[in-house]
């Protein structure tokens, strides 16, 4: 089989690992892919908004089947484009993407169908917003509606504070056409958990729950970035909120999408907070997270490319979907500066065994050698008995992975760790 794989990033390298183990496998292109992904796959520099080039690619190469991951390109109608040329797709449709791209959607369809979350209100006029925040319980969390690479949420400690961001997104266009409509919401405490789970649009099927540190210092200090490092399964999510989550929250999602007539198959991403007054969603994204792939994917034991197909075909309840019972660690090496600005262009050196355990995100290759070219630019996984030796395992193998102005945090798991005990 021919198989495509709209991306570039460390999780499209851990997505493209998996595909491989099934020997049916033939061939994996990956659109644009990267330097280090480049060992795994044809890359071809098409990037994953350029749907047009994308769709010309897909209908000249025999492609049998194509995973779209990235966010952007879903929003955009990447799987509609692909689909009406006849190729089945991983991921939602654009009218389902839908469920990331515009928060003020996801917020609305929550609350018309009493799916936990945060209380909110949405504004599209700057003098409606600052005369609400003027009265608003503080903190309070101020989001742009449309994708903004994840950046598009400031957590507003004060009421000054949230005047400014307020008014740099709507009048200063900070987050560009993404923050002309801003939703103020609620400022939620406690575990922050990911699931990401497989659905048909009949079934849903959550894989390994995981833990992002989203921010770039040690103990949770600093910027948010994309996400630092992972560890899955997360023990906040025992089986009894797993429970809960499935009836109050998974199974109502996708019965509203339904409902909608935005029916949505693929991976549907659960930021879940679990609050003192039961879990509640912070976000939903339309795809795999990154890096959570990079610690799920490693503990599923069924074959990835059947679960996927399973998605398109909808028979997703008779297919298995099995986890391993251990514990994964992910440790992001980025580059120092990041999430602001950083040097790029450093060599990338991995032993081997560093190399088989790391999934490359930002990185190129140049005259065969292999160099920075991002923020992120490698997550090694490890995975152990214990979530203690995966974490001491992943940031062994970590440091097999050399470049100048390489920076990682050093307390990955640690919080995990602690409540785990
Ligand atoms: P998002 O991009 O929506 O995932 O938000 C980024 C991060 O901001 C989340 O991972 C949370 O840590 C935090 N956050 C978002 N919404 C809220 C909220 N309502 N209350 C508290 N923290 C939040
Ligand atoms: N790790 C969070 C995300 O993929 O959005």
């Amino acid at each position: 089989m021919n198989i495509l794989v709209i991306g570039g990033g460390g999780r499209e390298h851990a997505i493209i690992r998996s595909l491989k183990k099934n020997p049916q496998v033939q061939t994996v292109y990956a659109l644009p892919g990267n330097g280090g992904i480049a060992a795994d796959a044809t890359c071809v520099p098409i990037g994953a908004t350029d749907l047009d080039g994308i769709v010309k690619f897909a209908g000249e190469n025999a492609i049998d089947y194509a995973v779209v991951a990235p966010d952007d390109p879903l929003v955009l109608g990447c799987v509609d484009r692909l689909n009406a040329i006849g190729i089945p797709c991983f991921g939602p449709r654009s009218n389902a993407a839908i469920i990331e791209g515009s928060k003020a959607f996801s917020k609305n369809l929550m609350k018309k169908y009493s799916i936990p979350t945060a209380a909110y209100e949405i504004f599209t006029e700057l003098p409606k917003a600052l005369e609400y925040l003027k009265t608003a319980p503080i903190p309070t969390v101020i989001k742009a509606d449309g994708l903004a690479l994840g950046k598009g949420v400031i957590i507003a400690q004060t009421r000054e504070e949230a005047v400014e961001a307020v008014t740099d997104m709507m009048a200063n266009n900070k987050f560009g056409a993404s923050g002309s409509t801003v939703v103020i919401e609620e400022f939620l405490e406690g575990p922050e958990v990911s699931v990401l789970a497989f659905t048909d649009g009949k079934v849903v099927k959550p894989m390994v729950s995981s833990m992002d540190h989203k921010r770039a210092g040690d103990n949770d200090t600093g910027l948010n970035t994309g996400g630092m490092g992972t560890v899955a399964p997360n023990p906040c999510y025992t089986e009894a909120i797993a429970q809960r989550c499935m009836e109050e929250i998974f199974l109502p999602t996708i019965a509203a999408m339904n409902a909608e007539g935005r029916t949505f198959t693929g991976c549907l991403y659960f930021g879940l907070m679990l609050t003192k007054d039961g879990p509640k969603v912070i976000e939903y994204n339309c795809r795999f997270g990154d890096p959570e792939t990079q610690v799920v994917l490693p503990l599923l034991e069924s074959d990835l490319l059947t679960v996927m197909q399973a998605t398109t075909n909808g028979t997703l309840a008779e297919t298995e979907v099995k986890f391993s019972n251990q514990h994964a660690c992910c440790v992001i090496l980025a580059s120092k500066g990041y999430p602001e600005s950083y040097q790029k262009g450093f060599e990338i050196t991995m032993t081997e065994e560093a190399r088989a355990a790391t999934f490359v995100a930002g990185a190129k290759l140049a005259e065969g050698k292999l160099l920075t070219s991002g923020g992120r630019v490698t997550g090694t996984t490890a995975i152990a008995d214990t979530l203690e030796d995966a974490i001491g395992e992943a940031y062994r193998l970590s440091d097999g992975v050399k470049f100048e102005n390489a920076y990682r945090r050093s307390d990955i798991g640690q919080r995990a760790l602690r409540e785990s005990r």
